[in-house]
């Protein structure tokens, strides 16, 4: 179902995933100004959306993002300071901030080209899968910058040093494989198994408890930069968040359908979910 339109990126929503579809296909979706301006709306507005279960991030045509605008955001914005820091701020909030810690779960679908900027969302996301011959580069060093918003820093949550170093200080481009290989994605697949790929994990998403998800995936991605007693605090504070906000009340169900219903295996699947709309 189509849904509220923006210039730069295409919203589709369908039995539960919110689909975000850079659309540039004319220039490989590379982020311009208004791309960030509108990925920060799509973003913000699918935080709070009770429709978006997952959100998907892809591009059109054969390009996933060919990073940041050399044109627009970096030419024309070098010579207008201020407004590169209005656009450099909305790039970080959406790129980085808001989709690292994105209340459901992401996935950036990897359909063609990724390249420079277009790292930190992709590493952002909570899965990524791309197309066995999508084509990914930290391209900086080929045209005489380095890799700067936070794609440095990002890279190394994913990558060996000797693998993310030699890519930076190279800027070789590889393929889908190679970067599954890597571990810069959690898997590669052939290009028309790409999208039933994605639907096939988003689905899995859905079937479970989506606030021990949340949960799960912020203190998964926020403990790595916490000590072991601050770790050890915030992990019980936020396992009691979840009681607290839980509609379905997941814990005391799934003990019951365990230990009394016998309907179920948590250590092979998840429990039914119960009482999906109060
Ligand atoms: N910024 C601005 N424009 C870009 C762009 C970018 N990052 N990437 C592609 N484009 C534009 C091209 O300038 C071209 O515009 P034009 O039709 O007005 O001439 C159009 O998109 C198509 O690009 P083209 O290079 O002809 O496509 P291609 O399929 O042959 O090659 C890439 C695709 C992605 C390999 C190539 O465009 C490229 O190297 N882009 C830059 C990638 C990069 O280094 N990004 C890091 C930025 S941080």
């Amino acid at each position: 179902m189509a849904t509220k339109e923006y210039k730069t990126v295409l919203v589709e929503k369908e039995d539960g995933i919110t689909w975000a579809i850079l659309n540039r296909p004319e220039k490989r979706n590379a982020m311009n100004p208004q791309l960030h301006f509108d990925m920060y709306d799509v973003v913000t507005e699918a935080e709070g959306d009770p429709e978006t279960q997952v959100l998907v991030i892809t591009g059109a045509g054969n390009s996933w993002c060919a990073g940041m605008d050399l044109k627009e955001f970096f030419r024309e914005g070098d010579k207008n300071p201020e407004f590169q820091r209005q656009v450099a701020w909305a790039s970080q909030e959406w790129r980085w901030r808001k989709l690292f810690t994105f209340p459901k779960p992401t996935i950036a679908m990897v359909n063609g080209f990724c390249f420079g900027g277009a790292f930190s969302p992709m590493i952002a996301c909570d899965f990524a899968i791309a197309s066995e011959d999508a084509l990914f580069g930290l391209s900086e060093v080929n045209w005489g910058i380095l890799p700067g918003g936070l794609v440095s820093r990002v890279v190394t949550d994913v990558l060996s040093l000797r693998d993310g170093l030699y890519h930076a200080m190279t800027g070789d481009p590889f393929d889908g494989r190679k970067a599954a290989e890597m571990r810069l994605v959690n898997y590669a697949v052939p290009a028309d198994q790409l999208r039933d790929e994605t639907v096939k994990l988003a689905k899995k998403l859905m079937e479970k408890n989506p606030w021990a998800l949340r949960a799960t995936k912020q203190a998964y991605k926020l403990v790595r930069g916490m000590d072991y007693s601050q770790a050890e605090d915030y992990l019980a504070a936020k396992g009691a968040q979840i009681k607290i906000q839980d509609r379905e009340s997941g814990y005391d169900e799934g003990i019951k359908q365990f230990i009394d219903d016998k309907t179920y295996k948590p250590g092979l699947g998840p429990m039914a979910r119960v009482n999906k709309d109060s």
